[in-house]
């Protein structure tokens, strides 16, 4: 980013560092997550206009806790430390830290005592958000208490001087009362970065980073049919024209007639070179008899790079992979960013980078997938695109527990297709951020006619989510649930028995595989 106004945030492994970054961004400062321990050069680069220290699972007592280069306090940026990030600034700046006689988890009430920059123009006493078992006995040298709550006497401290602050609590979520007044006085008012980000300066400096970056050399991208793979396409095509192609893998593991419309669209719209490879029987051939949901998706992520690397080969000079990777698929694939665990493994390109000499250009990881839609749309691409929902890369065949063959493709196609259009007939679509079918391997009895049937299970999933990390099973109306149901099992042949999952993520995902 050649952004000059920008904050930092070092991520210790909270479930909420992406929280605290979208909220930055709220503010209109460009905002990005680097792991806790990235060296401090790389730190020094970004040349941060703040830096926030995120919560995390440790304790600063544990062996191996996550530490902190000491030269960041020496660099005179302003500093936020959150939950463990206050821990960790009163631990290494000569404070003392204790596990607390009570854990501390949800609403808390907070007092504050003393006029200061992070809680100006607050009002005296808020609900907050705690999840916290250690607690500050005594502060660093130069910190002043700032508030307190019945729980923690020490709850918010402050060192005017340096611009370094702490808090207990969490301002990110959104049950801390005046969170986001808390995280904005802390970017407007004590680093001093002004409101220059929006999706328009994005659009430019990542422009001018991929040519930057890219030069004259060429640029292959894998388009999949979806927003992030579509977008990425489009902004990398902004900055360096022809020099890209695209390749879209068809295989064979889309929803109903999406290839085709995808394809029209970024080739008409946008004149992109589009490279279209069926590659569908290959797939097919590769998934036979393949049935836990791990294996599924390492068959069909080195089969797409097989077929990648085949087209990719024919085309000349390329030195350099567009992927439309976004901050979720990265925080939860690998531990790249920081400590959060994996939960599922995505795509992995690593060895067709290796194999293939290329570089990689992913413009849109620091991302958020609302933020990929508005982005979208600051590019003029058609709602169409923008507005579809997510599609995971390995299609279908993970909403298809146990084999996938031809036939039960089939199957769940058709029964997506209907789930799709009277979601869409309901003026649903838009709302939820998922809902699809998915095929059981389950049959169970049933009667049409006067006979007796033996068939498939579908199982109706609809959640509405902010950013695919969290979700919450969508109330859809009964008649639109009696309407799939009742299309589903007349109108798609081998399915009997239609039921509505109503998992929240967490515990459960959004997808069954
Ligand atoms: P889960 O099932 O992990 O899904 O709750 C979260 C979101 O990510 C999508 N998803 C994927 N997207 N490749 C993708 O590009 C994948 O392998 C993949 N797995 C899940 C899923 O559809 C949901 O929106």
């Amino acid at each position: 980013m050649m952004l000059k106004e920008k904050i930092l945030v070092l991520d210790f492994g909270s479930q909420y560092t992406q929280l605290i970054a979208r909220r930055i961004r709220e503010c209109k400062v460009y905002s990005e997550i680097m792991p806790y321990n990235v060296p401090l050069k790389n730190i020094k680069e970004f040349e941060p206009k703040g830096i926030v220290l995120s919560g995390g699972p440790s304790s600063v007592y544990d062996k191996g806790a996550p530490l902190l280069d000491p030269e960041v306090f020496e660099l005179g940026v302003p500093v936020l430390g959150i939950c463990y990030g206050m821990q960790l600034m009163a631990h290494m700046l000569g404070g003392k830290v204790a596990k607390a006689r009570m854990r501390e988890y949800g609403r808390a009430g907070l007092a504050i005592d003393a006029e200061n920059s992070l809680f100006k123009g607050i009002k005296k006493s808020l609900t907050v958000w705690m999840s916290h078992g250690d607690r500050i006995e005594k502060s660093p040298k130069g910190f002043e208490m700032l508030a307190h709550t019945e729980n923690s006497p020490i709850a918010a401290i402050g060192d005017r001087k340096r611009g370094f602050y702490a808090l207990q609590f969490h301002p990110e979520v959104a049950h801390t009362e005046k969170g986001r007044e808390i995280i904005k006085n802390f970017v407007y008012k004590v680093s001093k970065a002004r409101p220059l980000w929006t999706m328009k300066s994005f659009v430019e400096t990542s422009k001018e980073e991929i040519r930057r970056r890219v030069g004259n050399r060429r640029v292959v991208c894998g388009i999949s049919g979806g927003v992030d793979s579509s977008v990425a396409a489009v902004l990398v095509h902004e900055a360096i024209g022809n020099n890209l192609t695209c390749i879209f893998v068809d295989n064979g593991l889309l929803r109903a007639g999406e290839a085709k419309k995808v394809e029209d669209t970024l080739k008409k719209s946008f004149k992109m070179r589009i490279r279209c490879v069926d590659a569908s029987e290959r797939f097919l051939r590769k998934l036979k008899g393949v049935t836990d949901p791990e294996k599924k998706r390492k068959v069909i992520g080195n089969e797409f790079i097989r077929v990648f690397e085949d087209e990719a080969g024919k085309l000349k000079d390329v030195a350099f992979l567009a992927q439309g990777t976004l901050y979720p698929d990265v925080i939860e694939s690998v531990s790249f960013k920081g400590p959060s665990a994996t939960i599922k493994s995505h795509h992995n390109v690593g060895c067709l980078l290796k194999r293939m000499r290329l570089k990689l250009v992913e413009p849109l990881r620091e991302l958020f997938k609302d933020e990929v839609r508005l982005l979208g749309r600051e590019l003029g691409m058609p709602d169409e695109i923008i507005n579809r929902q997510p599609f995971p890369g390995p299609g279908l065949a993970i909403r298809i527990i146990g084999e996938v063959t031809g036939e039960r493709l089939e199957i769940l196609r058709k029964a997506d297709s209907i789930v799709l259009e009277e979601v869409k007939r309901a003026g649903l679509y838009n709302e939820l951020w998922q809902a699809f079918a998915v095929l059981l391997p389950v049959k169970s009895v049933g009667v049409m006619g006067d006979e007796r049937t033996y068939e498939n299970v579908v199982a109706l999933r609809a959640v509405n989510s902010v950013d695919g990390m969290t979700a919450d099973w969508a109330r859809l109306p009964y008649d639109l649930l009696g309407k799939i149901s009742n299309r589903i099992i007349n109108e798609v042949r081998g399915v009997n028995r239609v039921v509505f999952d109503i998992s929240s993520k967490p515990p459960s995902t959004i997808e069954w595989e």
